[in-house]
């Protein structure tokens, strides 16, 4: 039966994508630090019905607790088939307002907590010469927003990560993803508006928030296909395909919506 294990399982897209394989009747495991969500999540989707679901606690920051928690959940319910890297976060400041820690720690949990989760399926997966791992971006992983230094850093680098899996695993048999999802309507997109500069919300209030459902869909359905990249609309898609083209045009058009909020 399918293992299925999604970091950052317990809230928004992770839960969201944890929902359609537990519909699938797949074997999910989640991990995610905090333990009262984790059980939560679990309850609502076994009250769902279908597969069977299962949680362990951990900081996909620290690699030897992540390893840990994923290794829990293969003794149970068997090697890992599919990787989901959800785990994230993010904290809005201008450049000049972040410490040094808070920046440092988007890149640990983003970019090192999605190395560190691949790196403990990663073998089982070549020596099995199978396996499926979805990388979650964001649309901040195309285009630099102000506001969010640290954050496009950690995200940018996930698609340089990306790139270079892909090429390694492909020909042993093991299908690496990444999906740049714009604004989704869950909890941390409620937070973050919160602290967002005016100067960001000038830019990514223009566009409406997606639904988790529909990001967690198309995720799911690339996954299906074995396909590299996911977008999600027209603008990040063109910025995806087209950036080097496309990017001095964007950069005049948020540089003008800049100058009207510092009026
Ligand atoms: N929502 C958006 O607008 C948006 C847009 C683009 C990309 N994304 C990306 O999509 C992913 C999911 O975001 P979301 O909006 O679904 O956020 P969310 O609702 O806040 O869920 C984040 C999940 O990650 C877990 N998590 C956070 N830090 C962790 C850590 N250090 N170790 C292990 N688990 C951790 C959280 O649980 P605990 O806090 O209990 O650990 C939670 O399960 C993130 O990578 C985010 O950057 C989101």
């Amino acid at each position: 039966m399918t293992h299925v294990l999604i970091t950052g399982g317990s809230s928004g897209i992770g839960l969201e994508v944890a929902r359609i394989y537990v519909g699938r009747g797949h074997r999910v495991s989640l991990i995610a630090r905090g333990l009262a969500a984790l059980d939560a999540a679990k309850v609502s989707l076994e009250t769902e019905g279908g597969g069977q679901v299962q949680v362990a606690a951990a900081d996909v920051a620290d690699a030897d607790a992540v390893q840990a928690a994923i290794r829990a959940c293969e003794t149970v319910f068997g090697p890992c088939d599919i990787l989901i890297c959800s785990a994230g976060i993010v904290a809005p400041a201008r450049f000049e307002d972040q410490t040094a820690a808070d920046a440092d720690r988007q890149v640990a949990v983003n970019l090192s907590g999605s190395m560190h989760s691949v790196r403990a399926v990663y073998a089982s997966m070549l020596a099995r010469h199978q396996g499926r791992i979805m990388l979650v971006s964001s649309g901040a992983g195309l285009m630099g927003i102000p506001g969010y230094a640290a954050y496009c850093a950690s995200k940018f680098a996930l698609r340089g990560f990306a790139e270079a899996l892909r090429s390694e695993a492909k020909p042993r048999g093991v299908v690496v993803s990444i999906c740049f999802p714009p604004d989704t309507q869950t909890p941390q997109l409620e937070r973050e508006r919160a602290a967002r500069p005016a100067e960001a919300e000038v830019i990514m209030g223009q566009v409406k928030p997606w639904k988790a459902e529909a990001v967690a869909r198309q995720m799911v359905r690339a996954l299906d296909q074995g396909r590299f990249e996911v977008y999600f609309g027209l603008t990040l898609l063109a910025l995806g395909r087209l950036a080097p083209l496309v990017r001095p045009f964007v950069d005049r058009y948020f540089d003008r919506l800049i100058r009207g909020v510092q009026r």
